[in-house]
């Protein structure tokens, strides 16, 4: 199963992409978790992507591009894999396909799109905590750690993302809807959109995600 996670930020990708690539056995690829990463480690990635993360803007193309090649192109994809967070930018969608293309493998399956309503979305962000040790996601109302402030699954503090502040959420809203949601029509034209409507319980929306990519494309 190879996938495409869109929508904006908050509305779910990772939190969904996480369960559903564990239940089928596939690793999920997040642009935005590599990224963190690298800016925790100081690398010289982390150095580039920090000023563009902290002000909500994307990180050039040509480096997000980079990083896809070589994950996709790597054993640990082979069986397939699901992509949280890009292509964010036409550019990078044509760059993905050249790829998937020169590889000679199987294409794209479906590209899920996720959408709620903008106050929701909002809400998402000023409520999510993170683990930055395992990676896992909480929410201070709707999915709260058992323990306040620490991580169900290792232990660790709970932290906000930086990019979460009211200021930069808008800066990232409006930076999706200027360059990510063109990709909604660049993939309805190629036949591979699912839409998903995301504003059911976190449980709700997996059914559905999963009866979506379930159901083969139409011939
Ligand atoms: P990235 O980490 O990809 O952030 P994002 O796309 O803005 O998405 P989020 O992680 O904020 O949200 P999500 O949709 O995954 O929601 P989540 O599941 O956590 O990117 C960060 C930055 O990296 C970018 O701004 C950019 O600078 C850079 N970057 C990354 N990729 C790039 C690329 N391709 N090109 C260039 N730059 C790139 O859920 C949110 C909250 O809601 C959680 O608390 C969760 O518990 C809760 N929740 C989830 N589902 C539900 C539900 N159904 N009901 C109630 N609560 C829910």
């Amino acid at each position: 199963m190879r996938l495409i996670f869109l929508g904006p930020p908050g509305v779910g990708k990772g939190t969904q992409a996480q369960r559903l690539a564990a239940e089928e056995g596939i690793p999920q690829v997040s642009t935005g978790e590599i990224l963190r990463h690298a800016v925790k480690q100081g690398t010289p990635l982390g150095k580039q992507a920090q000023g563009f993360m902290d002000t909500g803007k994307l990180v050039p193309d040509e480096v997000v591009i980079g990083i896809i090649r070589e994950r996709v192109g790597g054993a640990e994809c082979a069986r397939g894999y699901i992509l949280d967070g890009f292509p964010r930018t036409v550019a990078q969608a044509e760059a993905l396909d050249q790829m998937l293309c020169k590889n000679g493998g199987p294409g794209i399956d479906h590209v899920v799109s996720f959408e709620v309503p903008h106050a929701d979305l909002i809400r998402r962000l000023s409520g999510r905590r993170s683990c930055p040790a395992c990676q896992a996601v909480y929410h201070l109302e709707h999915a709260p750690p058992k323990r306040e402030g620490r991580c169900d699954k290792c232990g660790g503090a709970l932290v906000q993302r930086d990019d979460d502040k009211p200021e930069t959420v808008e800066a990232r809203l409006t930076v999706y809807d200027r360059q990510t949601r063109p990709l909604i029509e660049y993939y309805e034209k190629r036949g591979l959109l699912r839409c998903v409507e995301a504003s059911a319980s976190i449980d709700q929306v997996y059914e559905r995600l999963r009866a979506a990519v379930r159901t083969p494309r139409p011939t």
